[in-house]
């Protein structure tokens, strides 16, 4: 493999070492430094279609798209198999799984000897953040996974304009992935390589040299290495030290008819709607929603003392099914060409179908695995984490100021997630610390985006849970330190809300989507002071008057139990929160454990 470097598109010292280093180990048959440009795409997708791993759907239908179908145990993100190795397990924290460095680097070695025999090693330069922007953070990614490629390339600004900007001196993060499924000379190759036994999976952070290790899994969070594991662990890390805020959250324009517009980011757990919330089509008359981004946020405090907003990634890995013509149609559109679909079923006619996609399901097709499929044959057409990767650029609503590099000033910041009881459609928080209280209480009943039992509640902190990368006490605390930075008022007002409360019979109550504008439009009103609201116990609650309701058909009876306060389901609240506080020990926020206090009494007084 001697050589490569002299044909390498950089001149960067630390870069080449590393690219020669990561080859020895790996053994590839050949190198390959990704450019970023169309015609390299467009090779990898003809690649792909010749090897199986992609099947071309109809250009006429879905232009320049593709379908890949995992393997079945490459689904979604492996929380168990995520690691950070801290010097020590306490620097971590109770929320990560921590291993030992040394350990760990010796085990990945091992791994990642000879893993790429027979195949190719892509080298990915990749940028998060428009590579103008204060905050632009470059990684390279080095994979045997022409998808990973693809998919990075629609994810993450890509190819030679980042190795200029990082130059012959600049740094990056070294992200190290492989699929793990090495070719002996001979071996036929398979549609979807990965290494199957998921306890030989491993997505491995070191905070030491924030350097990423990724081995086994070829799926999402997992593999395209910028997402999850840098520009939200490594991210935390950074931002933690550095006095900013790597979030888990959409950011959306949301635009009154009188012309007012005001930025709001909003952090809901994984499956939980963001992708719907941050190009939603409001359903009230002349209110325009905008968005800036849909997964991440990274924040940091702007000259004039507000929060600013960022939007690091290009692209969109949404969830699919549930996406239609009623939920998002700027989801669909955004997917309509250019697009990567993963484990969605297969039409006749070279389309994609997934449940409820608000068309009829054809008579039949091929679901995620490539089986035949009818709609009574009893197994899903698409897996409910299937997705789709689409350039953010083709979203009919994405806000011109996308990709500005000082971000946007958040006006309100949104917490939520999937609780079918006890929290109400909307709460405004007292001030700062209530809010952080409120982010720090958060929980959801969980969802496919990772491997586990789908529909328990867990708590999720600030949604950020699987990708806090540093002991979630002190994570707090980064948070409440803010109103030491900047005036009070000049900071986002916070707001929790819940668009999936169910009653006893499991109906929904709220019928959420573009209906969700209503309960954006009260937030703006209160952010500019006019919107009414009662003082209770949790916080500032609409009052029914207070909430826009034009035209949409809900009872008065549900209304109000969308907007009551549920005292003993507070009170079981406090007591599971109260139990996740203690596992934070010395870690934990003084101020946190006052205002979950200070409910409590709240709580017994309103009784
Ligand atoms: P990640 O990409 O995993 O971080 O998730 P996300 O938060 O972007 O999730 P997404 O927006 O894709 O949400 C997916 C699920 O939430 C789908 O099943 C949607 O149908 C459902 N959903 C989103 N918004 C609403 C809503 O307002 N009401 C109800 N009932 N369901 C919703
Ligand atoms: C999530 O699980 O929060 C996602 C999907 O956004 S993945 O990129 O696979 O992590
Ligand atoms: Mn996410």
């Amino acid at each position: 493999m001697s050589g490569h470097a002299i044909t390498a598109p950089t001149r960067n010292a630390r870069l080449l070492a590393w690219v020669e280093e990561m080859t020895r180990l790996c053994q590839p048959a050949q190198v390959h430094w990704c450019d970023g440009s169309d015609q390299e795409y467009q090779q990898l997708c003809d690649l792909m279609v010749a090897s199986g791993t992609f099947i071309k759907l109809d250009p006429q239908r879905r232009p320049n798209s593709y379908l890949a179908r995992s393997h079945p145990s490459d689904v979604a993100r492996v929380e168990d198999r995520t690691f950070i190795c801290a010097d020590t397990p306490e620097e971590a924290g109770p929320t990560n799984h921590w291993a030992d460095p040394e350990e760990m680097r010796r085990t990945l070695l091992t791994l990642f000897k000879g893993c790429m025999t027979g195949r190719t090693l892509y080298v990915i330069p990749f940028a998060m953040g428009p590579l103008n922007s204060p905050l632009c953070k470059i990684g390279i990614e080095i994979t045997d996974s022409p998808y990973v490629v693809a998919n990075m390339r629609i994810m993450t600004r890509m190819g030679q304009a980042v190795l200029d900007k990082l130059g012959p001196d600049g740094t990056f993060i070294p992200c190290m992935h492989s699929v793990g499924a090495p070719l002996q000379p001979g071996q036929a190759d398979v549609p979807w390589p990965c290494e199957p036994d998921p306890k030989k999976k491993y997505i491995v952070h070191f905070p030491q040299d924030y350097s990423i290790w990724s081995y086994g899994s070829g799926y999402g969070g997992n593999a395209l290495l910028g997402k999850k594991c840098l520009a939200l662990r490594i991210a935390s890390l950074v931002a933690h030290k550095e006095g900013w805020l790597a979030e888990h959250m959409l950011i959306l324009a949301l635009t009154a008819p009188s012309g007012r517009k005001h930025y709001v980011a909003a952090a809901f757990p994984s499956a939980c709607g963001k992708t719907n919330l941050a190009m939603m089509l409001p359903s009230l008359p002349g209110w325009q929603v905008h968005c800036l981004g849909d997964d991440i946020a990274w924040i940091r405090l702007g000259k004039d003392g507000r929060l600013y907003a960022m939007n690091p990634e290009t692209g969109f890995f949404g969830v699919a099914p549930g996406t239609s013509q009623h939920s998002n149609p700027n989801a669909l559109a955004a997917a309509s060409r250019n697009t990567i679909f993963t484990n969605v079923l297969l039409t006749p006619d070279r389309d994609v179908w997934w449940e409820d996609m608000g068309v009829p399901a054809p008579a039949h097709g091929w679901d995620w695995q490539g089986q035949e499929w009818t709609p009574d044959c009893g197994r899903k057409g698409a897996h409910p984490n299937a997705r789709f990767t689409a350039p953010a650029a083709q979203c009919p609503v994405i806000d011109p100021d996308w990709e500005n590099p000082e971000g946007v000033p958040l006006s309100a910041i949104l917490f939520g997630g999937r609780r079918p009881s006890t929290i109400p459609l909307v709460n405004e928080a007292f001030g700062w610390e209530h809010g952080v209280f409120m982010g720090s209480a958060c929980g959801s009943e969980t969802t496919a985006a990772a491997l586990h039992t789908a529909g328990v509640l867990r708590r999720d902190p600030f949604a950020m849970l699987p990708f806090c990368a540093y002991h979630m006490g002190d994570y707090f605390a980064h948070w409440l330190e803010l109103p030491q930075r900047t005036d009070r008022d000049k900071l986002p007002k916070i707001f929790f809300v819940n668009w999936f409360r169910k009653n006893d019979n499991g109906r929904w109550l709220w019928p959420g989507f573009g209906e969700n504008s209503r309960v954006l439009k009260w937030i703006c009103e209160r952010v500019d002071g006019t919107g009414r609201a009662r003082q209770t116990a949790i916080g500032w609650l609409p009052t029914p008057e207070a909430l826009d309701l034009n035209g949409l058909r809900i009872s008065p009876e549900d209304v109000n139990e969308l907007l009551s306060v549920d005292v003993p389901g507070w009170k079981n609240e406090i007591a599971d929160v109260a139990a996740n506080y203690r596992k934070l020990d010395s870690h934990l926020p003084a101020a946190l454990s006052q205002e979950l206090e200070a409910l409590d009494q709240r709580l017994s007084a309103a009784r």
